[in-house]
C-alpha cells in the first residue's frame, strides 16, 4: 500500500502477470514481485481511506501481510528530509475519548500504541539500510537530485510514528504535538489506521516513511517537490529489498 500515486506507479511496474481490479474508488493491481503473489494499491489519504483499503485487501484479496510505504513530516528535530523512518509503534494523535478514557487510547482495545512485530522490523531495517548504503545510494537518487533536496547522508530511524487526519504545516502545531507525544519521530495520515486494522485481524504489517518535509511552514513547498521527484525511487528500492529478503528466506 502507498499513500502516493507516484510511488504506487513505480511498484506496479515491478508486477509480473499484472491484472487490475476496481473497487470502492481504488484500483488494486495484482501480480507477482520476485515470485511472491502481491497486491499493490494507492490507499488515498487519511485514516478512513487507509482503514477501508486494508479491510478490502484482507477480506477481498486475502492478503497475509501488509507493507505501507509513503512520506512523512519530521517531528523530531534531528530528522532531515531524505531520512527514512521504520515504525516500531503507531499512535493516532487525533484520537481523544477523554474523559471516558485516556487521550490517544483506542476505544475497546484499551491501548494507545500498536506495535510492529520484530520480524517485520528486522526485514524493514535491512531493506532501508541497503537503500541508504553510501556505495549504492547515488545509483537510486542522482547526485543532482540529492543536491536539490539538500540530502547528504540519509539516516534510518526506528521509533514512534503518529498518524491523524491533519497535514502539519505550522511549527506551532508541531511543537504542540511534540509536547504531548515527545517520542514521536514523524507525522503522517494513514499508518496508525493500517496498524489498528492489522492488529484487529492479527496480520503482520510494516510502515516505512521517508521524510519529505519538516512539518512546518515550508511543508506546502517541500512536500510536493519531494513526492514528485524522489519518493517513488525510495519506495521502489525499499520494496525490492524487502521482497528480496522474503525470497531468500523461502529458498
Ligand atoms: N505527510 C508528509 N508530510 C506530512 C505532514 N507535514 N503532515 C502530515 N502528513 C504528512
Amino acid at each position: 500500500m502507498g499513500a502516493l500515486p507516484e510511488e504506487i506507479n513505480g511498484i506496479v511496474q515491478l508486477l509480473e502477470d499484472k491484472q487490475e481490479y476496481s473497487s470502492g474508488k481504488r484500483i488494486y493491481f495484482t501480480g507477482k514481485i520476485q515470485g511472491i503473489q502481491t497486491v499493490v494499491v494507492f490507499s488515498r489519504w487519511g485514516k478512513v481511506a487507509a482503514a477501508t483499503t486494508v479491510s478490502t485487501l484482507l477480506l477481498q484479496f486475502h492478503v497475509t501481510e501488509i507493507i505501507f510505504t509513503g512520506v512523512a513530516g519530521a517531528i523530531h528535530p534531528q530528522l532531515n528530509i531524505g531520512d527514512v523512518v521504520v515504525a516500531k509503534r503507531l499512535v493516532q494523535h487525533d484520537l481523544d475519548g477523554r474523559p471516558l478514557m485516556a487521550e490517544f487510547e483506542i476505544p475497546l482495545l484499551n491501548i494507545s500504541y500498536i506495535e510492529v512485530r520484530p520480524k517485520q522490523l528486522d526485514i524493514a531495517s535491512k531493506a532501508v539500510n541497503r537503500l541508504i548504503d553510501p556505495n549504492r545510494f547515488t545509483s537510486v537518487v542522482s547526485a543532482e537530485e540529492l543536491k536539490q533536496f539538500n540530502i547528504s547522508n540519509p539516516q534510518l530511524w526506528m521509533g514512534d510514528i503518529a498518524s491523524g487526519d491533519k497535514f502539519f504545516a505550522k511549527n506551532s502545531d508541531k511543537e504542540a504535538l511534540l509536547k504531548k507525544l515527545p517520542e514521536v519521530l514523524c507525522v503522517e495520515m494513514e499508518g496508525a489506521a493500517v496498524a489498528q486494522v492489522c492488529y484487529e485481524y492479527d496480520i503482520p504489517f510494516t510502515v516505512i516513511r521517508t521524510i519529505s518535509d519538516a512539518a512546518d511552514e515550508r511543508s506546502a513547498i517541500d512536500f510536493p517537490g519531494f513526492t514528485g521527484k524522489i519518493a517513488n525511487k525510495y519506495a521502489v528500492e525499499i520494496i525490492q529489498n524487502i521482497f528480496r529478503q522474503s525470497h531468500e528466506t523461502r529458498m
